[in-house]
Order: structure tokens, then C-alpha cells, then sequence
């Protein structure tokens, strides 16, 4: 079967114009503005299956958001070529538009003053979604999300998370077979991230929807992604399993310990740097190639009751790799 998603080339240069300071400066733009182009993406490939769902890191400013306004059609490319279930995205044929969604953390799409049942039934029009299924559909979701109650209330009474809940349905509705999500929990708490996760997790896994997500949350990605594309300045960094870029790149792992009495912390600094400390119970973070020996050693001057070898968390290993590949 051939990939679902196929990006080849892309490529996207935002071309702005510079306003110098103050009236003056206004004016003099008017007519001669200094043009800077900013290369957002720079030659990217990647393909992506049906049914997958694959995270997308990056830092700011990487391209992420320029990729997915891409992908959806939002923009054109300055090169390269895309193709989503067999649609060049930017022509925005509306059989392709059909099949997919869009959501923006950051962007609400719905309608302010109107409750989201009412936005829903404009979606409904709009996508032609037949009435049973539209009606199917709209009860899953909210009960999926726990919003039923909220659904006749206006959307601007709402709390984010709760809006955020809402853009999905809209999203869903139209049952998209492809879904790009961007940092769908931003600004969410950890309730209503856990919420969004578990219920993009379910949706992914019986519909076979395929979803490219990106998130500063390293909880969503490891929550949800087993093959993550890192985007750095335009540049994809890697593409691969989540699990190999973390053995590949962690450059520490984390001793977890349990002493059979008190110690003091000047005690356990000797063996590394001590990111937990609480008396009877500690973290340590030790070079990865070192940790067993570092083990070794605190078992035999230490009371140590318990000791346990752990991979550092996905930020880390994110954050590690970033600054590697900036330097
Ligand atoms: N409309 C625009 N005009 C000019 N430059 C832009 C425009 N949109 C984005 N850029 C620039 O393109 C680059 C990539 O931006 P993009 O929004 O794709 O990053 P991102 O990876 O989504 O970042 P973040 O994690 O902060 O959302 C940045 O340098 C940004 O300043
Ligand atoms: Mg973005």
C-alpha cells in the first residue's frame, strides 16, 4: 500500500517586509521596505502509513506549524511536492478537504457567541455529514470527551480545555480519514491533557484515523507516539521509533534509590548529580556508559535498600538533542 502521506522536497520561504521605526519609517516602507525571506522549511521528506500516528518535534520558530499549513492546504509551498490520499494538498480540492482536519491549539475555529452544537450543525452543511451519522457521531465524541452537558452552552463560557474539547468534535465530525493536530493541549491541565490524550489514543486505534501531532508535551508524545520526525530549523534531525532516538541520544540515565536509613546528600554528590533528594530516598543522574559501575559503587558504601536503572524522560533527550544540533 503506499504511504498515506508523502512529502518530497517541501520546501517554504516566507518572504516579509522590514518597517523601520516611527511614521517616517512607515512611509519610507511604503516604498522601498527591506524584503527578508525566512526559510521555515527547507527540503523535507517523509512518508507516513495509514493508521499511524507519528508525533512531530521541533523547537519554536522550527517549521512544524508551516509543515502542517502545508500539508492542509492552508499555504503553498515555494518547492517540493505533497501527497495526502493522493491530493496535492494546495489544491484544496474540496474531495480532499473532505477527508481531512486541521486543529490549532492556538486558533479557535468555532464560533464565539454560538453554543457548539449550533457550530457543529454549520459543519454538518458544510462537510453534506448525513443526519444519522452526524447525530452517531456527535454523541460519541462528547461522551468520549465528557462534554455532553456543555454542548448547549455558548463556547465563549467555556474554559479552554473545554473549547479545546470542542474544536475536536468540530474536527471529527466529518470522521477525516487524516488529521493533523497542532499542540492540541497547549495551555490544557493535566486532567484535561490526559482527557485529550486518551481520547486521541482510542480514535487512532479503532478508526485507523492517521494523525501528525505536534506538542511541546513530552507526556502526549511518549503517551502516543511511537515514531516521532524531529524538525529543527527546517531541517528534519530524525525520523524514527521515539524508543530509538531516546537509547541513541539519552546521555544519562537516572538512578532511582532507596536507602535503609538516612544519608546525607554531600554523601550521594560524590556519585552524581542528585536531581531528587529525600533523605531515605534519592535520584541520581549518572553518565549513561557509567551507570552500572556508579551502581556498584554506592551499593558497597551506601545502605542502600533498593536501587533501580532508569532512562532519563523524552524532554531530555529532546532538549540534548536540539542543542546538538544548534551547536
Ligand atoms: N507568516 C509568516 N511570515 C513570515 N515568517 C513566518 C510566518 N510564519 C512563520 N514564520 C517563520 O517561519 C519559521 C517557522 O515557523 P513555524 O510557525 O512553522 O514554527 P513552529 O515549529 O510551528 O514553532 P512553534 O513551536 O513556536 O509553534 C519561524 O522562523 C517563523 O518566524
Ligand atoms: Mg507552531
Amino acid at each position: 500500500m503506499p504511504p498515506i502521506i508523502s512529502v518530497n522536497n517541501l520546501s517554504k520561504i516566507y518572504t516579509s517586509y522590514k518597517k523601520q521605526a516611527g511614521i517616517r519609517g512607515s512611509l519610507r516602507h511604503l516604498f522601498r521596505g527591506e524584503k527578508i525571506a525566512t526559510q521555515a522549511v527547507q527540503n523535507i521528506n517523509f512518508s507516513i502509513d495509514e493508521g499511524e500516528l507519528v508525533g512531530f518535534l521541533g523547537p519554536n520558530g522550527a517549521g512544524k506549524t508551516t509543515t502542517l499549513k502545508m500539508l492542509s492546504g492552508i499555504i503553498h509551498p515555494t518547492n517540493g511536492e505533497a501527497k495526502v490520499l493522493g491530493f496535492t494538498p494546495w489544491e484544496r480540492k474540496t474531495s480532499y478537504l473532505k477527508q481531512i482536519s486541521l486543529v490549532m491549539g492556538q486558533k479557535a475555529q468555532l464560533w464565539w457567541d454560538l453554543p457548539g452544537r449550533e457550530s457543529f450543525l454549520l459543519t454538518r452543511a458544510i462537510y453534506e455529514i448525513p443526519d444519522n451519522e452526524f447525530n452517531a457521531r456527535l454523541k460519541k465524541l462528547s461522551t468520549l470527551l465528557k462534554i455532553t452537558k456543555l454542548l448547549d452552552v455558548p463556547v465563549r463560557q467555556l474554559s479552554l480545555g473545554e473549547r479545546m474539547k470542542m474544536e475536536l468534535i468540530n474536527a471529527l465530525l466529518h470522521n477525516p480519514r487524516v488529521l493533523f493536530l497542532d499542540e492540541p493541549t497547549i495551555g490544557l491541565d493535566v486532567v484535561a491533557q490526559k482527557i485529550i490524550r486518551d481520547f486521541l489514543k482510542e480514535f487512532n486505534h479503532v478508526l485507523k484515523t492517521t494523525i501528525l501531532l505536534t506538542s511541546h508535551y513530552m507526556e502526549d508524545v511518549e503517551a502516543l507516539c511511537r515514531r516521532v520526525i524531529v524538525i529543527n530549523q527546517g531541517v528534519i534531525i530524525y525520523d524514527g521509533l521515539l524508543e530509538t532516538l531516546v537509547k541513541k541520544y539519552a546521555r544519562y540515565k537516572i538512578l532511582k534509590l532507596t536507602f535503609l536509613k538516612e544519608i546525607k546528600k554531600a554523601d550521594l554528590k560524590l556519585f552524581g548529580k542528585v536531581v531528587h533528594f529525600g533523605g531515605i530516598s534519592a535520584e541520581l543522574q549518572v553518565s549513561r556508559g557509567k551507570s552500572t559501575d556508579i551502581a556498584a559503587e554506592i551499593l558497597k558504601k551506601l545502605p542502600v535498600d533498593d536501587i533501580l536503572i532508569d532512562e532519563v524522560g523524552v524532554n531530555e533527550v529532546v532538549r540534548s538533542l536540539f542543542s546538538v544540533s544548534n551547536s
